[in-house]
Parts: C-alpha cells; sequence; structure tokens
C-alpha cells in the first residue's frame, strides 16, 4: 500500500516479501553500530521481525515503518517512518538507508515527507527521536528536519546513554 511520494521516491507499506531486503539492511554495519543488533540471520527472522515489528504497528496503530523505494527503477534503498515505542510518550521518526544510497539526499526527502505527513495527516502536535550521541549523519539529518537535542536518556535501564531531539509543531 503506497503511503506518499516525493520527486524521487516511493514509501510504502511493508510486507513479507521485503524479507530479503529487510535481512540485508538489519546486518548492514551500520545498522548494527547505530541501531543495534536484531539477531535477524535468516530470512525466517526477517519475516517475523516484520511481522512483530511494522505490521504489527499498521495494524494497531495504522502507521509505522515505510519501504523507501526508487521511482526511477523500483529498488529498494531503505526504512524511514513513524514509531510509538513503550519507552517514549510521544511517536518518533526512524530511517535507515543501505550505505549506496547516502549522500543523495534520499533520506532527507524521505523523512521530510513522513514529518508532512505526521503533522498533516496524523495531527501529531509533537515528534522526536532518538540516536546515538556519535550518530553524526543521523543528528544532522534531524536538525535539518526541524528537531532540536533536548536531554540524554537511556531506553531501558542498563542501556547506552541516547539524545533525545524534538520538534513541536
Ligand atoms: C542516517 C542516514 C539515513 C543519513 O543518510 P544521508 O544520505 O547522510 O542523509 P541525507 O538524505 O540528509 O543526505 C545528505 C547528504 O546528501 C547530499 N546530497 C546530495 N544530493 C542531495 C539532494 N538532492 N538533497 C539533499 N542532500 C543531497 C548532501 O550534500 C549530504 O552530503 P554529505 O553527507 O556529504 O554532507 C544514513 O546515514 C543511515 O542509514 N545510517 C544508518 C542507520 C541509522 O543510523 N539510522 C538512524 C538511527 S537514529
Amino acid at each position: 500500500m503506497k503511503v506518499l511520494e516525493t520527486d524521487r521516491l516511493i514509501l510504502r507499506r511493508l510486507s513479507l516479501e521485503d524479507a530479503g531486503f529487510i535481512l540485508k539492511l538489519v546486518n548492514e554495519p551500520s545498522w548494527l553500530r547505530f541501531i543495534g543488533d536484531k539477531g535477524v540471520r535468516t530470512l525466517d527472522d526477517a519475516r517475523g521481525y516484520l511481522l512483530k515489528g511494522p505490521l504489527e504497528m499498521y495494524a494497531r496503530l495504522g502507521f509505522g515503518l515505510y519501504r523507501v523505494g526508487l521511482k526511477e527503477d523500483g529498488q529498494s534503498i531503505g526504512l524511514c517512518g513513524l514509531i510509538k515505542r513503550d519507552a517514549l510518550p510521544d511517536v518518533d521518526i526512524g530511517f535507515a538507508f543501505l550505505p549506496g544510497f547516502w549522500g543523495k539526499g534520499y533520506a532527507y526527502e524521505a523523512a521530510s515527507a513522513v514529518v508532512a505527513y505526521g503533522h498533516e495527516s496524523l495531527g501529531l502536535k509533537r515528534l522526536v527521536a532518538i540516536a546515538s550521541p556519535d550518530n553524526d549523519r543521523s543528528i544532522q539529518l534531524l536538525e535539518k528536519l526541524g528537531l532540536r537535542f533536548e536531554r540524554l536518556m537511556t531506553l531501558s535501564a542498563g542501556a547506552e546513554p541516547v539524545k533525545l531531539l524534538a520538534r513541536d509543531f
């Protein structure tokens, strides 16, 4: 199901058919470093991640992480969307792209559309994001989207501190 379209990109809901792409993305060194190891090693694990993560969130909340594809040739290049975590009172924006597609403004293009969607279509009054303090590319992108650093926090007991950024509409 298509959710958003930009000049160069289509954002649509993920489905179990995206398992191959997910398996690749969540094992990229950049994902493992900045987001964490989801323990997804096989196509079956990737289907489980999709079912318990994005697909469950679409069903429960009507939004979630979307698959970003290139209009030009249809290939999957990343994920971008909205997440509601138990550990945070507000909805947060998330994104991750295959490294071959960094540095082209794709993440900004997708995330700008997601910010507008969250505000205009979902009526969010506040949008937050969390990032590792050393995730410079992500923090730079979040600042371009109008989010500002608020404080350091931990998402669970014993976890590494993360930066909380926020934008009020
Ligand atoms: C975070 C992440 C999505 C950022 O990707 P990105 O490609 O750097 O982000 P942008 O789309 O904003 O692109 C900006 C770069 O594209 C360049 N660019 C080229 N064409 C552009 C265009 N048309 N519009 C905007 N920027 C463009 C910019 O100059 C900039 O280049 P620079 O980094 O050399 O300065 C990516 O690094 C990633 O997937 N990281 C791993 C996962 C992760 O950490 N996720 C966040 C967890 S909190």
